[in-house]
């Protein structure tokens, strides 16, 4: 099966990176969101990402007009009907995105591949509420997607193997480097990840350091391209939030559990550069 249409259920911060991808490589895209207002939001962020392209001649106007022109923006469901792959990139929350899948199983036909974007639930969880396990896969894309080269792609005790190769075909297509992961929840980079960053909120917490210190003793120190905390807001508080509760609730190991300054932070609507505040200030941004 060739995939010509690709489905992103989810047009935020990830959601919208894949579908900007997945048309800049050619394909015919359709992007769900939950509300109109989200997907303007969604799209129009897409829209700038292509117009700062242009005014860098990284791209060139009709490369963008075209790029524009296939991707097919929706909040109606069955307009995924016709789609060869769907990746979903929603909320972290296990209970909101078995429900989307059932829903997409009952719409689409058998030989639509299916694949989460989650960073940390294992796949199985949601492969196993839908009829098509087999064809069920993660695909773990990075933050920002247009620029980040890695997926990794997740293959669970039910994927077919023809499906995780139709998979890695795909992410290649996009011009992105595959590593094939376990359905291990947290998979090979956060699993890495996840305590770094929690460890850097910690580290704040006991008063160390500035998070101005700790962010440039991790860049120039460590040569990253930016500090934990700055990584932290860029990310999304609320998504590191739910992420530390799926991955202490599968493996019960303190490193992973949220540290008390993060449950605040969410608590009070501090979720990071999206939401305007974060460790740092966006606000004028
Ligand atoms: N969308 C598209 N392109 C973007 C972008 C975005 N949101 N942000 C930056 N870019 C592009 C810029 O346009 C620029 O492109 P050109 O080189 O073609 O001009 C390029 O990226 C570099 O951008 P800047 O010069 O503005 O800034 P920078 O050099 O500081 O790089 C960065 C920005 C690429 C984000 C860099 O800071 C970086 O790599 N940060 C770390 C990102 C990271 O670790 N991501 C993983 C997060 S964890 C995750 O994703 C997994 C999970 O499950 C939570
Ligand atoms: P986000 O909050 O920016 O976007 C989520 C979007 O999903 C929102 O716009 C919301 O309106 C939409 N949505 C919610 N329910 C929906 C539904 N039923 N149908 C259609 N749209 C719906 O979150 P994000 O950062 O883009 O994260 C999305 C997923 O990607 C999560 O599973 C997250 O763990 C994962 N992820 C995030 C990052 C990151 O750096 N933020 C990196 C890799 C993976």
């Amino acid at each position: 099966m060739e995939i010509q249409k690709v489905g992103v259920a989810g047009c935020g911060l990830m959601g919208g990176g894949i579908v900007q991808t997945c048309a800049q490589a050619g394909y015919q895209v359709v992007a769900l969101e939950a509300e109109e207002a989200f997907l303007k939001k969604g799209l129009g962020a897409i829209e700038a990402n292509l117009s700062k392209a242009v005014a860098k001649e990284k791209i060139q106007q009709g490369d963008m007009d075209a790029t524009l022109s296939r991707i097919q923006g929706t909040t109606a469901l069955k307009d995924l009907a016709g789609c060869d792959i769907i990746v979903e990139a929603i909320i972290e929350d296990l209970d909101v995105k078995k429900k989307l899948f059932c829903d997409l199983d009952a719409l689409c036909p058998a030989h639509t591949i299916f694949a989460s974007n989650t960073s940390s639930i294992p796949i199985i969880a949601m492969a196993a509420a839908t009829q098509r396990p087999d064809r069920f896969v993660g695909l773990h894309f990075f933050n920002p997607v247009p620029v980040m080269k890695l997926v990794e792609v997740i293959s669970t005790i039910r994927s077919s193997k023809e499906t995780a190769r139709q998979a890695t075909v795909f992410t290649e297509s996009l011009g992105k480097s595959a590593i094939q992961a376990k359905d291990r929840a947290g998979f090979i980079v956060n699993l890495l990840l996840v305590p770094y960053l929690l460890d850097a909120i910690r580290a704040l917490e006991m008063g160390l350091a500035t998070k101005e210190d700790i962010d440039t003793g991790m860049m120039l120190g460590c040569g990253y391209p930016m500090g934990p905390l700055t990584l932290l807001d860029f990310v999304g508080l609320d998504t590191i939030y739910a992420i530390t509760k799926i991955l202490f609730e599968e493996f019960k190991d303190p490193k992973y559990a949220s540290p008390p300054l993060l449950k605040q932070m969410v608590t009070a609507g501090f979720y990071g550069k999206k939401s305007g505040k974060g460790f740092y200030d966006y606000s004028a941004a």
